[in-house]
């Protein structure tokens, strides 16, 4: 290909675009939905940016319709959203809640009408309160509950949904849940993480597992994980062995189990003084390494880190592109170190070279699983005109960018099947609150009117052609 042509995706790419339920859902305490962890996080005093809560957020439980609507009119293909567990089963436990599975019934069949394939993530963080009251992750039970929660959505769904996903991104389930505490619950216990982790990978496997029982043969199930794309500062022993560590915290403890069959030794060694790993079961790697359809990938930037310099520290990454001050466990004696470049609002670098390197790693590692990149994109300060315009610049360069970089991953070999922008909508941005906006569509969140940025212009455009100008 030369410089100056067109990158064409394949025919059958997807285009979607991603939200996930406590971001956007808003109606907390209608038709029968009881709190989620995030409900009771949002409300204790310091935890979320402003006091914001998911109490109304885009109040997309009412203006699904416009939504779709939307998405129709920006001719995206797939919209992939989460389900509130507490909107299905209230407790945790015992019978569904007809009003609950019914909305995203409704959902589907929106979506469905208008030619928009619905893919659904099962877990987007926000655990019942009272699954959380129990013990919450770190406890297998939790588990136990989560596959018998698939069984009934897929149940409900699954002859109108055929993609799947158990678990978004379970490293900041784990990690920001149970270690930093900058995600709900807010707890910050060493063991738990690992605990938390095991049962996440407990979660999955048991939840493919329910899946498969009542889902049509061709509905397709995978897991969307954010594996960290780590660079060593220097390439000296002691960088790379810190780089290691947290590819191996916040990735490998994931993949190990879930597409390779057993844990890592090396987690198992570097987490030695927090636990000695009695909570994993003789079976339970087996039961883990369930086969899957496609693996989700989230990237957002790469991290940078060293081993202890004294020097110029900016933060611990949270993994999720964001900083905390509080170790992981077993991520002690690393420094996170800020990656040259231009930031987005977020602090976050802008440098699609590592979605190149995710999707390699992932093309190598398991060359014959499908991928698709279920988030990417970027939060600005995103304002509306006095014409009623919002212009974002920034955020069509860093999508171009990436999607080239995606582009240039699939003419290398990997077999990526879709994209989905993070997000739809400007939304409610966990501890961030409303504070930042990374949606291709504004939302005004006192008259939550909607108003299409340039960017989702632009996006349309290019999932109608299939093709990235050069
Ligand atoms: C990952 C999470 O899945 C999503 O909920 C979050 O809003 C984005 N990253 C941006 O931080």
């Amino acid at each position: 290909m030369t410089e100056n042509q067109p990158r064409v995706f394949p025919p059958d790419f997807l285009w979607g675009s991603a939200t996930a339920s406590y971001q956007v859902e808003g109606a907390a305490a209608e038709d029968g939905r009881t709190p989620s962890i995030w409900d009771t996080f949002a409300r204790t005093p310091g935890k979320v940016h402003a006091g914001d809560t998911g109490d109304v957020a885009c109040d997309h439980y009412h203006r699904w319709q416009d939504d779709i609507r939307l998405m129709a009119e920006l001719g995206l293909g797939a919209y992939r959203f989460s389900v509130s567990w507490s909107r299905v089963q209230p407790t945790g436990r015992g019978p569904a809640v007809q009003r609950g599975l019914d909305f995203y019934r409704s959902l589907a069949d929106g979506l469905l009408e208008r030619g928009i394939t619905p893919a659904i993530t099962l877990y987007h963080w926000d655990l019942p309160q009272e699954l959380e009251d129990a013990g919450g992750w770190p406890e297998r039970e939790t588990a136990e509950r989560y596959a018998e929660y698939a069984a009934i959505v897929g149940d409900a769904l699954g002859d109108r949904v055929s993609m799947w996903t158990t678990l978004n991104e379970p490293f900041c389930t784990a990690f920001l849940g149970y270690g930093s505490g900058v995600h709900a619950p807010g707890r910050t216990e060493p063991e738990s993480v690992l605990k938390a982790s095991h049962h996440l990978n407990v979660a999955h496997g048991l939840g493919v597992q329910a899946l498969r029982s009542v889902l049509p043969r061709n509905a397709e199930i995978g897991i969307t994980l954010n594996p960290g794309v780590i660079r060593p500062r220097t390439e000296s022993p002691e960088d790379v062995d810190a780089a290691r560590r947290i590819d191996t915290l916040q990735t490998r403890i994931y993949t190990g189990p879930v597409l390779h069959g057993g844990y890592p030794d090396d987690l198992r060694r570097d987490t030695a003084r927090a636990s000695d790993w009695s909570f994993l079961r003789d079976g339970d790697e087996a039961l883990i390494h369930q086969p899957i359809d496609f693996l989700g990938l989230n990237y957002y930037n790469p991290t940078v880190v060293s081993a202890p310099t004294g020097g110029d520290v900016v933060s611990r990454n949270d993994g999720h592109g964001s900083s905390t001050h509080s170790p992981w466990v077993g991520s002690e004696d690393v420094e996170f170190h800020l990656a040259p470049g231009q930031l987005t609002d977020m602090g976050w670098v802008i440098d699609p070279t590592g979605m190149v390197e995710l999707l390699t790693r992932f093309r190598t590692e398991v060359p014959n699983l499908p991928l698709y990149i279920t988030e990417n994109g970027a939060a600005f300060e995103d304002k509306v005109d006095a014409a009623g315009a919002v212009h974002d610049p920034d955020r069509i360069a860093y999508l171009h960018g990436h999607l080239a970089a995606v582009h240039q991953a699939i003419e290398q070999g990997a077999d990526v099947r879709g994209y989905f922008v993070w997000s739809l909508l400007d939304n409610f941005e966990w501890a961030y609150g409303y504070s930042k906006r990374f949606g291709v569509v504004h939302v005004d969140f006192d008259t939550l009117q909607r108003t299409p940025k340039a960017s989702a212009r632009w996006y349309a455009g290019i999932a109608a052609s299939g093709r990235l100008p050069a």
